[in-house]
């Protein structure tokens, strides 16, 4: 084949290195446009993992890689004066200048041939002699943006300047060095990659950037500025810049995250930064590149396959391993933006939460890295939640927390979740046994399902109630049971249904209207939840005072039925949803139009409850954090002020929830999905949190606890099928200090053995 690769950055060369060995009868071209020691940037790393690829795919130039790499173990963080280190990060780095060059002369060695100062012309037909054109151009392709509409192509610019410095200041450690000016906070990301010579990326927010008066600044004012911000840490080394070509101002960039639908058109192939990038903070942009460039050579070389079936299967292939990176390189760029919400941490809780930052380092990752350190944090972590210094280590899950008067043995929560198996309102048997289990199965607390308020409250005939005196008798039956055998606290999820109201039962089909018997339905406008649902009545002011009658008194009977807990679900697009959400709220009166009239109403039944709910009982209350309809409906930002306004009005914890407010909304799912919005109220709006959406393992629930992303994790599913879920993780954990029932005991001491000895042989 003849092949034109345009940009010799690592893609191009190592493509044209990878097509070389398969057959040595292409040929290849390659277009630099600047010469072979210009480049921008320092060093890059890589994880050991990258290494072995390289090695596999071309010993020659990998085994000069790999003598060349400078390794290190440890991470530092520095911030308030404090430094944390952590090791067994395994780092490897190597200047991008010296990796370019050993990669040119293996190229050249191989037969390819390199043009440099070659302007690559974005135009196909000058390379109408060519099978194949590779645009390897980087994140700034111009050939990319020329043929931009055939690659459905969605570019970010994110917000925070960065200027990439070299230093001679040799960093043994990974170094997070943050320091906070009269401007704001400055923070260094800086690594070793040669004998002599470390990477320092100078990174900050946009208002520190221009309050410290850097959108102006000449690069010798800049970088002199810099060193003064960062003297303690460089030890009298000078930062060096080598973009001396860009003005001043300039050399400070913006994230460009680039993400292309297709990677191909006719025989153009987009390949590296070109077709997408990962941001420097998670360091995989080369690793991306490099695999690429490899999967690609082997696709186009194997016997019997079109190219168009080559460049689908290349896809396919390498598109999995680009989103993982890009959702987690996404994650460590909105941690760094959104540093200020982790200031407040102390600092071995703020490294947790910087090493756990993309979501690809979990609790468990950090055990087999650094067990030591890892024990530090959990038994910081355990005496912060006993008030007193503790000597064993143990899972941040197994921490007590304290609500109020109500002590929880642990942080694991039996998330709401509705069973439509009660009969006008009264849970029976069913109701007992299932709540029974899932008390006796560990977690510190147990919600009832959205417990309706009134008949017309409820979302289907099956939906359990208190409002009638039989109510009440039903559900302390089930109290009492869990409080005499279980170690678990009970918590009464009271809701009304509102628009989603009169609907059959789950498994006959959602938000399906009944086919008989349905009961008018009322919602802050008359908006209906789907076209098949019926148009609710807008409330009147005696409709809302009628509601609020009946949340009040559901409270009282709650109190009688002996519940340690309550917790108003204004969530998932039901009554009080309804009015937050400006997609359902269309009101022109004072419960419409701005936040704080939209939240009038919910708020106003809220304190209702809480004035007759004694002082000493927690209350949350559950949202939905994002509306996923963008700007349209509720996001995340103004979550954190719908949070905070019910922790005004008295509220000791926010179940954040998400979505289920419109039905033709577009969630993004995925493990922990909703846990960002946790996080977000929790450190912004400074509110107790509790995280809950495809959170099911152990680890998961670990590391959002100790990076302080909640105070308490809820699952649903898998509490479904899993009753015993906290036990069955305590014996994996092999922790003791959980209630099981005593009639249990030799279950949970077989389990623990026998996990024990199954670790053992996997070790
Ligand atoms: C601050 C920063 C730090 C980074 N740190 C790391 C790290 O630690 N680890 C890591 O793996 N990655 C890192 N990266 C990312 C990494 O640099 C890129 O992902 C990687 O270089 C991508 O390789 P590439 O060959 O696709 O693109 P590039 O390296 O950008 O190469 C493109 C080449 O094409 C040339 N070119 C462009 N247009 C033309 C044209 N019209 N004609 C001819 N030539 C042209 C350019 O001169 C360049 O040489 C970092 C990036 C930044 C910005
Ligand atoms: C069968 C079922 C019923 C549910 N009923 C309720 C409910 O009554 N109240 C509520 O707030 N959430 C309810 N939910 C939502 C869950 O509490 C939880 O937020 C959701 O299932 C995501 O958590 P998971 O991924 O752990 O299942 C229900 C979920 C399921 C699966």
């Amino acid at each position: 084949m003849r092949i034109a690769c345009l940009g010799g950055g690592p893609a191009g060369l190592y493509f044209a290195i990878s097509m070389k060995l398969r057959d040595p009868a292409h040929e290849i071209d390659l277009y630099e446009r600047n010469r072979p020691d210009d480049t921008f940037g320092w060093g890059v790393v890589f994880s050991d993992q990258t290494v072995e690829n390289l090695m596999a795919n071309d010993p020659v130039s990998g085994s000069i890689i790999q003598s060349e790499f400078a390794h290190w173990d440890d991470i530092e963080v520095h911030i308030h004066g404090q430094t944390m280190r952590s090791s067994g990060h395994g780092f490897i780095g190597i200047g991008r200048r010296r990796l370019l060059n050993i990669l040119q002369d293996r190229a050249r060695e191989l037969g390819v041939r390199l043009h440099f100062e070659h302007e690559a012309s974005p135009d196909l037909d000058s390379y109408a002699g060519f099978d194949l054109v590779i645009a390897a151009d980087g994140a700034n392709s111009r050939i990319r943006t020329e043929h931009e509409a055939h690659f459905g192509v969605d570019i970010q610019v994110r917000k925070n300047r960065f200027f990439w410095f070299g230093t001679q200041k040799v960093f043994e450690a990974f170094t997070f060095a943050f320091e906070e000016t009269e401007a704001g906070w400055v923070w260094a990301h800086a690594y070793r990659f040669d004998d002599n010579l470390s990477t320092f990326i100078v990174e900050m927010a946009p208002d520190t950037w221009a309050g410290l008066g850097l959108d102006r600044m000449e690069q010798a004012e800049a970088i002199a500025l810099c060193e003064r911000i960062f003297a303690k840490y460089l030890d009298g080394h000078a930062l060096m810049s080598n973009a001396a070509h860009l003005e001043g101002p300039e050399a400070w960039l913006r994230f460009r995250r680039v993400l292309c639908e297709r990677w191909s058109y006719r025989n153009l192939i987009l390949l590296g930064d070109a077709a997408h990038t990962a941001h420097f903070s998670i360091g995989s942009g080369t690793k991306l590149a490099l695999e690429d460039s490899i999967k690609l050579a082997e696709v186009l070389n194997r016997p019997g396959l079109s190219r168009d079936s080559a460049l689908a299967e290349y896809r396919e292939e390498r598109q999995v391993e680009v989103l993982k990176l890009q959702n987690s390189a996404r994650n460590s760029t909105e941690w760094f933006e959104s540093l200020e919400r982790y200031l407040h941490f102390e600092p071995i809780q703020f490294a947790y939460s910087l090493l756990t930052r993309s979501q690809r380092v979990s609790h468990e990752n950090l055990r087999l890295r650094d067990k030591p350190w890892l024990e530090g944090v959990e038994r910081w972590f355990q005496s912060k939640a006993l008030g007193t210094p503790v000597n064993d280590p143990a899972p941040p899950m197994f921490a007590p927390y304290r609500l109020r008067r109500l002590e929880l043995a642990n942080r694991v929560v039996v998330s709401p979740m509705a069973m439509y198996s009660a009969r006008d309102g009264d849970p029976n048997d069913f109701h007992l046994v299932h709540y029974g289990a899932r008390a006796q199965g560990g977690a510190g607390l147990l919600y009832t399902e959205m417990t309706c308020v009134s008949a017309e409250g409820r979302i289907t005939p099956g939906c359990a109630g208190l409002y009638r005196p039989e109510h009440v008798e039903a559900w302390r039956r089930i109290v009492d049971f869990v409080h005499a055998n279980t170690g678990a606290k009970f918590c009464l999820q009271l809701g009304h249904s509102g628009p989603k109201g009169s609907t059959k039962v789950g498994w006959e089909g959602y938000d399906v209207p009944l086919d008989e018997g349905n009961w008018p339905v009322m919602a802050a406008s008359d908006v209906p939840w789907s076209a098949r649902n019926q148009i609710p009545r807008p409330m009147t002011r005696a409709d809302m005072d009628e509601v609020r009658g009946q949340f009040v008194a559901s409270v009282r009977m709650g109190l009688e039925a002996g519940f340690d807990m309550v917790e108003l679900h204004a969530a998932h697009g039901y009554l009080l949803s309804s009015f937050i959400t400006p997609l359902t709220n269309k009101r022109s009166d004072d419960y419409g139009g701005s936040l704080d009239n939209r939240l009038r109403f919910p708020l106003e039944i809220f304190r209702a409850m809480r004035a007759v709910w004694p002082a000493d009982r927690p209350m949350s209350v559950r949202i939905s954090a994002n509306d996923w309809m963008g700007e349209l409906g509720v996001t995340p930002d103004e979550a954190v002020l719908i949070g905070r306004a019910f922790a005004e009005a008295g509220a000791d914890l926010i179940d954040v929830s998400a979505g289920q407010t419109w039905a033709d909304c577009a969630p993004v799912y995925g493990r922990m999905f909703q846990t960002p919005f946790a996080d977000q109220i929790r450190n912004e709006g400074r509110v107790a949190t509790m995280a809950v959406g495809n959170i099911y393992e152990s680890d998961h629930v670990n590391s959002i606890l100790a990076a302080g992303r909640a105070d308490l994790v809820a699952l649903a599913r898998p509490h479904l099928i899993d009753p015993m879920w906290t036990l069955r993780a305590a014996a994996a954990a092999d922790h003791r200090s959980v209630h099981v029932p005593p009639q249990y005991l030799g279950g949970m001491a077989q389990l623990a053995r026998n996990l024990a000895r199954e670790a053992e042989l996997k070790a």
